[in-house]
């Protein structure tokens, strides 16, 4: 049967770094209240002229150098974002043009936090039935356009960012052992819309907006409902969480993380967390980890992945990759 393999990784974040402190200095909060609560240190911010496309495009040529893929062989582009450069051409068409592609399919995926697990298991639906022979799976977010800088709850918690990844069909016997997606588990509870959006849409006010969030209802629904989507994706995959290699979670909260490991007995050591670094970026966070493990040596081909996030929607959910 054929799987949808990860062949290729790359990240890409703003030069600009923004500390604790330098919030601090505009806005009510302190290095050691963010640390505390978050366990965030300082987040990248894209430059005034750099839009959310720069960021695809420079994660997307990592990633295709790491795969061995030039951009004439992409057949399709799946860019997760909240954060568009326009309201149309979707991004992934913007990306496509700006790393010069051939025709082919690109659309954007729009879940929040959750969209990059979303997005790889979109693309999977092509590649596995042999439509795309190599897909690009991007996650893009610019949050920090859409911070309310008087709000000490959010502003302090988003970040900017990239990751991209090339995904190829590979042919497999079926089993656990199969290098590919192996499983995944996606929710959306709309009833739940309160507790984290964007107060603005074209369709309603016609202005950008500003995220919104109640924090702690965020962080109550989190644990259980990430947990959940965990369990289920590792039933989709028919594999245990005890044989996860690595846990690469959205970065949203280091307590968030460590409760998910808790609640799940997961060792803390194989979880991924890039919170302290790179704050909140959205779709982007799942990527970016995957692409600093990697790069550091600690995830290594062949071994079993599992990630998972939630976002605005509320949406979550979770999958599993053998690399
Ligand atoms: N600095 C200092 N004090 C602050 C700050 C700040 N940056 N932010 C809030 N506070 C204050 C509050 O005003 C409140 O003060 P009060 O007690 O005098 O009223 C106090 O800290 C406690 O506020 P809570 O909101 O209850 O704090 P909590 O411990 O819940 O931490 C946080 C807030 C960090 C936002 C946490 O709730 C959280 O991480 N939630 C989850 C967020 C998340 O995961 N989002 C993911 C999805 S994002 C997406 O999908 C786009």
């Amino acid at each position: 049967m054929l799987r949808s393999a990860v062949t290729g990784v790359g990240g890409y974040l703003p030069e600009q770094i923004v500390t604790n402190d330098d919030l601090a200095k505009f806005v009510d909060t302190s290095d050691a209240w963010i640390r505390e609560r978050t366990g965030i240190r300082q987040r990248h911010k894209a430059a005034e002229d750099q839009p959310v496309s720069d960021l695809a495009v420079a994660a997307a040529k990592r990633a295709l150098a790491a795969a061995g893929r030039t951009v004439d062989e992409v057949d399709m582009i799946v860019v997760a974002t909240t954060t568009p450069d326009l309201t149309f051409p979707s991004v992934a068409a913007i990306v496509q043009r700006k790393l010069g592609c051939p025709v082919g399919i690109a659309f954007d995926v729009q879940a929040v936090c959750s969209g990059f697990v979303y997005a790889l298991s979109v693309a999977d639906g092509f590649v596995a039935r042999n439509r795309s022979q190599c897909a690009l799976v991007i996650g893009a977010e610019t949050m920090t356009r859409l911070m309310d800088w008087t709000d000490r709850g959010t502003c302090v918690l988003f970040g900017d960012g990239a990751g991209a990844v090339v995904v190829e069909p590979v042919e497999g016997e079926g089993t656990t052992a199969d290098r590919g997606l192996l499983g995944f588990a996606l929710r959306a509870d709309g009833a739940k819309q309160d507790l984290l959006y964007v107060d603005g849409g074209v369709s309603t006010n016609g202005q950008i907006g500003h995220l919104r969030m109640q924090g702690n209802q965020v962080f109550r629904h989190a644990v259980v409902n990430i947990s959940e989507a965990v369990v289920a994706a590792a039933a989709d995959a028919g594999v245990n969480v005890a044989d996860v290699d690595w846990f690469i979670p959205h970065q949203a909260n280091q307590r968030i993380l460590e409760g998910v490991a808790k609640r799940l007995g997961i060792d803390s050591a194989k979880v991924i967390s890039t919170v302290a670094k790179h704050a909140n970026t959205s779709a982007a966070s799942i990527p970016l980890a995957l692409y600093e493990g990697i790069s550091d040596g600690r995830i290594k081909p062949g071994q079993l992945l599992l990630m998972e996030a939630m976002g605005g929607g509320l949406t979550w959910g979770a999958c599993v990759v053998r690399l």
